[in-house]
């Protein structure tokens, strides 16, 4: 299974804040938002990652992320000259993705609540299986997403990007796992009006073979896109808050890679040291002094 994170675009809907830095790399409270995305593919169990970014912006993603060796986990880059859709991921991604199964993660896409790992783990069995998998949240605002309608037996119907009318509160979060052969099918995408090759039109495809699954985040389950300021702050303001309740560091990557054991305890160590200086720091020093 590879993974891709999407974050390219010019982030205008943040500018000025983006006019200058990608809006992957700026804080959501104490990590930059692409540690969160980064996080959930670690947690699926996914190690070799792709990172799509901006030409202007790809030096940076690298300055922060490396080969992802501070996490244990393989990080290579590529970049998108123009955002045309996000279907586009797996056209850009075909070479890295090769004869595997593929998950892809929005850049700004925050997610976090009980029993993650169980929803990831389906998600990847279902791929391996032949199947596609989103992931719905109910929202107040279906206009501004994708959504999903659901039969009785909470089967997918349809599937509309940003509908006027739409048919449920279901929004199709940016977290998306395929089954092989996922490029061929992106490459066979026509845009749409608005001149994008739509994620939407690639899972209608599998909808239409009856090879789509929905997942369902319960009630309680927080998920952000953290594309305007708005949520930008109310992300930060929640991560924070959970953090101080639980005197713990959330959607941590070093935390993730340690336990999987694909980064030692004198990696962690290592990583600990240059973060010294704050919460974050210290919290992975507290891990390092655990019992596993
Ligand atoms: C994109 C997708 C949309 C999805 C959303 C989730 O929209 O096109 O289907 O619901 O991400 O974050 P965007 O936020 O890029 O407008």
């Amino acid at each position: 299974m590879k993974g891709i994170i999407l974050a390219g675009g010019t982030g205008s809907r943040l500018f000025p804040i983006t006019e200058g830095v990608s809006k992957q790399l700026i804080p959501i409270y104490d990590k930059p938002m692409i540690y969160y995305p980064l996080s959930c593919l670690m947690l699926a169990n996914i190690k070799d990652i792709l990172i799509i970014t901006t030409p202007e912006d790809q030096y940076s993603f690298m300055r922060l992320l490396k080969d992802g060796r501070d996490f244990g986990v393989n990080i290579t880059y590529i970049t998108q000259s123009k955002p045309e859709g996000l279907a586009q991921a797996f056209i850009l991604g075909e070479d890295f993705i090769g004869d595997s199964e593929s998950a892809m993660i929005l850049g700004d896409n925050i997610f976090y609540g009980n029993n993650f790992s169980d929803l990831l783990d389906n998600a990847c069995k279902n791929a391996k299986e032949g199947y596609a998998t989103i992931f719905g949240n109910e929202v107040k605002d279906p206009e501004r997403f994708g959504i999903m309608e659901l039969d009785n037996n909470l089967n997918v119907v349809s599937v509309e990007e940003k509908p006027k009318k739409p048919k449920s509160n279901w929004a199709i979060t940016g977290l998306y796992f395929y089954p092989k052969g996922v490029s061929k099918l992106a490459k066979s995408i026509k845009k749409s009006d608005r001149g994008e090759y739509e994620i939407t039109t690639l899972n209608d495809f599998y909808l239409k073979k009856n090879k789509l699954k929905a997942q369902l985040l319960e009630e309680g389950f927080t998920w952000f896109d953290t594309g305007t300021f708005d949520s930008q702050l109310d992300a930060s303001n929640m991560i924070r808050t959970i953090e101080i309740n639980k005197d713990k560091v959330i959607c941590c990557p070093e935390q993730i890679g340690y336990y999987k054991g694909w980064i030692s305890k004198n990696d962690l160590k290592n990583r600990a040291k240059v973060l010294s200086k704050n919460s974050y720091g210290k919290y992975l020093y507290k891990i390092v002094e655990e019992e596993k």
